[in-house]
Formats: C-alpha cells, structure tokens, sequence
C-alpha cells in the first residue's frame, strides 16, 4: 500500500466557491504563487499559457471553467444556460489542441449540462467533481499497475512533468515512478530538462524532491548515453493523445527517446488515463501538433541568448508510432501489443 500522504503533495488546481485557483507553473520551482480564474475566459487564458498545464490537468482546470461559466449566468433556465455556455465551451476547446483531454472533459460538461434539468448548476459542478476525483483514482490504479511491469533495481528515465502538477494528483508515468520507488522496485530516476519550457528540470525534479525522491536531472541530449551505458531498464512517458492504432502523442522529444531505447534495448512504458484516449483519431499523422511561439527557442528567462534575424521553429508534440511501444499503462489495465486489438477491446470492455 502507497502512502499517498508522503508521495504526492503538490496540487495544480483548486476549486473555491467562486474561482479557481491555479499554481502558477511558469514560476516554478522558486515561487509557490496562485493565478485566481473568476472567469472561464482567464481560464481558457490561463490552459493557453501554461499556468496550467499537462493534459488531464488543463481538462480539469476546463471542466472547473464551465462551473464558472455558469455562475455568472446566475438563475438562467437550462435551456438558456445551454445557449450560452457553447460558446464558452468552443473558446476553452481553443485554447490548445493536441491534448484530447481538454476536448474530453468539455465533452463531458457538455454531456451533463445536455442531461440536466433547473438543477442544472449543481449536474455541472458534480460532473467538474467527477472528473477530478476519477483521475486521481486512475493515476493511483495506473501507478500500482505499471509498477508491478519494473524488475527491482531499475533504473527509469522520464521526460516533461506527468506528475501532481499535470494530472489531479500522483500523477501518470510519474504516478508509476513515485509507486516502484514506494515499493522499492526503482533504484535510479533520470528526469529530462525537457527543453525549450524545461518541465522535467523546473517541474518533475522539484516534485520528485517534494516528496523526497532521489532523482536526478539530465540534458534532453545525454539521454541515448545513459540508455547505451546501461543505466536505464525502462523509459516512462505520459500521453497528449493515444490514436485508435496505438500511436502516442507526447511532448516534443519523446519519439527520440523511444528511438533510442529500441535501439538499445530499453523498454518503453506509456502512461495514461483512459481520457486521453482517442479512438476517433485513426493514427498519429491524424493528430494536431501545437506549434509555439519560437520565441521559447531564442531566449532564456526573458533575455535574448540567439543573434537577431535568426529563425526557430517549436513544435511541441510529437507522434511515437505504436511499433516503438512496449506496454500502454490505462486504468483499464497494461496494453500490449497490437494495440489496435488491445484498445480497441478495453474500450468493449468498459
Ligand atoms: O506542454 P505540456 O507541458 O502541457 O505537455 C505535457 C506533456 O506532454 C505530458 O507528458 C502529457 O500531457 C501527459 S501529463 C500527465
């Protein structure tokens, strides 16, 4: 049994009456600071900044935004409520577009709001509810199950932040490095900068050192060296997007990381919650990949380190070909290859 209390400490985002509070992640790690949302706009501001960020947590931080939404429509019918909410609905769904997540949780607000009666108010906020809590759950099924797949003494690399930061709470891959360190099974965590936004050297290390996690930070470029060296059994990833043929989006830089560990025989573990699923996506070519400002690549806290007049260009996804994957951690269970099949019946399942 995990003690939860000691291994996941830190929370994105904070319903409260009548705002939303988000963890400012662009101040991180030197400033605990909190943007307060009263609007659904400064939230779909807020997803599209990065203050929030990490696919289940801006599709919570979305849902949480409708609620909002909502109150300021005060004793609207259902019927116009539904009127006006669609809108703000299309702006959050805007504001960024490879996480499914985001598209999955207003669909799901949609869906409530749909099936409400004058109770409408209250079916939204416990739909908002519903999606939080059942990600918290999923991360902590998802961590008990993907650590069970990690020989003791592993040594594990991730990539961006997957954890509290990026989810409800405990996180996805790191939900399941954060479970094989409780058990004992990981001996050695490695952590990306994850450039240009540097989410593993901003984010993951300092939640990792919250919760007194021994992990240690590496460039994005000494990843192959560490997978050639041997001190990396299994290379854990969280997802933006899983197609029906079981390709993955994730933050740019994690289809070389799994190049690199099929060439050196290192496993790969994706882990993500059912939401993130997209069967309606037939293959990763499908997927849309947000492309940021370039002014990520030119400069570093504010100042320019890059001569003027030079060109950057900042994807910020890429797609992993199913073919590249050993095992698609879900709450629904471990995946494995062909995932076509292995998706395609967890979803008959449920
Ligand atoms: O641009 P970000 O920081 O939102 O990208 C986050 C990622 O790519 C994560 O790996 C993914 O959302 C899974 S988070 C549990």
């Amino acid at each position: 049994m995990i003690d939860y209390a000691r291994y996941d400490r830190v929370r994105a985002v904070a319903f409260d009456a009548d705002r939303l509070r988000l963890l400012d992640q662009r101040r991180l790690p030197f400033e605990q600071t909190f943007l307060e949302c009263r609007t659904a706009d400064a939230v779909a501001q807020a997803i599209a900044d990065l203050v929030v960020r990490g696919a289940p947590a801006i599709g919570i931080a979305a849902a949480w935004a409708v609620v909002l939404a909502g109150l300021s429509l005060g004793t609207a019918s259902v019927a116009q409520a539904r009127l006006a909410l669609e809108p703000v609905l299309e702006r959050l769904h805007a504001a960024r577009p490879t996480a499914v997540n985001l598209a999955w949780a207003l669909a799901r607000m949609r869906g409530a709001l749909a099936h409400a009666g004058e109770d409408w108010q209250a079916r939204v906020r416990a739909e908002a509810e519903a999606i939080e809590r059942e990600d918290l759950a999923a991360n902590r099924r998802m961590g008990e199950l993907g650590a069970a797949r990690i020989a003791p003494g592993s040594g594990v690399l991730t990539h961006c932040n997957t954890g509290s930061l990026a989810t409800a709470g405990f996180g996805t891959a790191l939900g399941v490095i954060r479970a094989g360190v409780a058990q004992g099974r990981i001996a050695r965590v490695f952590a990306t900068e994850t450039r240009p936004w540097m989410q593993g050297a901003r984010l993951t290390v300092w939640e990792m050192r919250e919760d007194g996690i021994d992990a240690t930070l590496i460039a994005d470029s000494a990843a192959a060296h560490l997978m050639g060296t041997g001190q990396v059994q299994w290379v854990i990833v969280g997802a933006d997007r899983i197609t029906a043929r079981g390709d993955v989006a994730n933050k740019i830089g994690t289809l070389q990381l799994a190049i690199a560990a099929r060439h050196f025989g290192v496993k790969f573990m994706v882990v993500a919650p059912w939401s993130t699923v997209d069967l309606a996506t037939a293959s990763g070519a499908d997927i849309p990949i947000e492309e940021r400002d370039p002014a990520e690549l030119l400069g570093h806290a504010g100042r320019r380190t890059v001569a003027e007049g030079v060109r950057a260009f900042n994807p910020v996804f890429d797609v992993t070909p199913a073919a590249l994957i050993d095992a698609i951690v879900t709450e629904r269970g471990v995946l494995l290859a062909p995932f076509d099949i292995a998706l395609r019946e967890a979803s008959a399942a449920a």
